[in-house]
């Protein structure tokens, strides 16, 4: 998007339900009226929903779901995050884009973004299904200065951030099922996949990636019992690029407060009141060596006490407290996939 469209959508959006007119916005831009009402005309063609009134001006009636990198900027409070953005129709997966942008040297907080995935990514080598420009596909490039392992607790920071912004933009009362699914009414709404390149005690660069069901109305059958979006739970669409932007935005902060401590310490409470079984019966399973798939073994059950500063869950039983480590198990309610 030009420069001046993007200044134009900025100042409509500034002062919303309000005219604004066309001899304001060709003096505070520096172009004349003409050259305003054609690029009124593009953002129309783009889907913005734009009012011209004559003698009172242009008003933006409304946003739609679009992603962007303007409307993913114009909601941006952040200093490193996503200040690079690529937003592509079509990838693989957007791990694999950010991976090859890292290797390229990609500056830290670079975000990617894509419509759509044709090989998207989940963990344990299973895939991430999608929905061409319905749901949120990102990952987002990092450097940090921390070991490899300290490095693998990042994607409990990203759910951290997934579930303030979930909260904070739409009212969904997200839970976090340790260590990084993030679920409401007992059903994964997003997915988060990080990836290194790494020496013993180096780390080159880490990537996030991000899915999140948003809009689409349903799910293949297989996952269907166990998978939900936002817009099945609201009822109504929920606009993208604010909601990326506030994933980085929410991102940035517990990122800084991670990488600084090196530990949860900061978040550990914070985290802990969002554990959606928290307090309640858990089964931690012993993951079968070799196997990729889901074969698991009952380890022992306890009840949910919180996580401590490394990540771990730590759960009590009749034995003691005992922490769970992240990777080697996993673990579920009594009843189900929650
Ligand atoms: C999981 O299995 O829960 C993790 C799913 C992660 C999916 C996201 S979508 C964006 C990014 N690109 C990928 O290929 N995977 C992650």
């Amino acid at each position: 998007m030009s420069r001046i469209k993007e200044e134009i959508l900025q100042i409509l959006k500034e002062n919303p339900g309000s005219y604004v007119s066309g001899q304001q916005l060709s003096e505070k831009l520096g172009v004349s009226r003409t050259a305003i009402w054609k690029h009124i005309n593009g953002l129309k063609e783009e889907g913005y929903g734009l009012e011209s009134v004559t003698n009172r001006g242009y008003r933006l009636v409304e946003v739609p779901d679009i992603v962007s990198e303007s409307e993913i900027r114009s909601a941006l409070v952040t200093k490193v995050m996503a200040q690079h953005v690529e937003v592509y129709e079509t990838l693989d997966s957007t791990n694999i884009r950010a991976k090859q942008l890292a290797e390229q040297g990609a500056p830290e907080g670079t975000l990617i973004v894509a419509q759509e995935q044709t090989q998207g990514k989940g963990r344990r080598g299973r895939g991430w299904t999608c929905e061409k420009g319905l749901d949120i596909y990102m990952s987002v490039i990092l450097r940090p200065a921390l070991t490899p392992m300290e490095t693998a607790i990042l994607t409990l920071v990203a759910a951290m951030a997934v579930v303030e912004a979930v909260r904070e933009q739409t009212g969904v009362m997200a839970s976090i099922k340790w260590p990084n699914d993030i679920v409401v009414d007992g059903k994964k709404l997003c997915g988060i996949l990080t990836e290194m390149s790494s020496e013993t005690d180096y780390v080159h660069y880490a990537v996030v990636g991000i899915g999140i069901n948003t809009n689409r109305k349903g799910f293949p059958p297989e996952i269907a019992p166990v998978a939900a979006s936002l817009a099945q739970i609201l009822g109504e669409c929920v606009r993208r690029s604010p909601l990326i932007a506030a994933v980085m935005n929410a991102f940035e902060r517990r990122y800084g407060q991670f990488t600084q401590s090196r530990s949860l310490a900061p978040m550990r409470e914070e985290y802990t009141a969002l554990l959606v079984n928290l307090d309640e019966k858990v089964a931690v399973y012993r993951t079968l060596p070799g196997s990729l798939q889901d074969k698991a073994e009952v380890a022992f059950t306890g009840i949910a006490r919180g996580i401590d500063e490394d990540g771990g869950l730590l759960v009590e039983t009749e034995d003691g407290m005992q922490t769970v480590i992240s990777g080697e198990v996993s673990v579920r309610g009594i009843y189900g996939y929650v």
